[in-house]
């Protein structure tokens, strides 16, 4: 993804929510917290999960998948706890009024 794109509306998120979207053929999960939207590869590294139905702690800034547990840091996509050992892609955010757009990799 070379330039922003608007993906969701601020109001379809609601303060600690998640919401996954779908951006040129990439599934993104959208972390809320607060006024600021945080964006990784929403498919767990590990294997087949969505990160956004796993537990999001905006507290730490992390998600833990559904399926075994791995932590995901969802500012630099690093992972904290194993079994994944791969990154998640982190995309970087714009917030503007009530439009959420999310640009390149970080
Ligand atoms: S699928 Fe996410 S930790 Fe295994």
């Amino acid at each position: 993804m070379r330039d922003f794109k608007e993906v969701a509306h601020l109001d379809e998120v609601p303060d600690g929510a998640t919401k996954q979207v779908a951006v040129d053929g990439e599934l993104i999960g959208l972390f809320r917290d607060g006024d600021d939207v945080y964006a990784i590869g929403d498919v767990c590294t590990h294997q087949e999960a969505y990160l956004t139905e796993g537990e999001w702690e905006p507290d730490e800034l992390e998600v833990e998948c559904p399926l075994h547990g791995s932590r995901f840091d969802v500012e630099t996509g690093s992972v904290r706890i194993l079994p994944a050992t791969k990154p998640a892609r982190s995309y970087q955010v714009r917030v503007e009024g009530n439009s959420i757009s999310v640009g390149p990799r970080k």
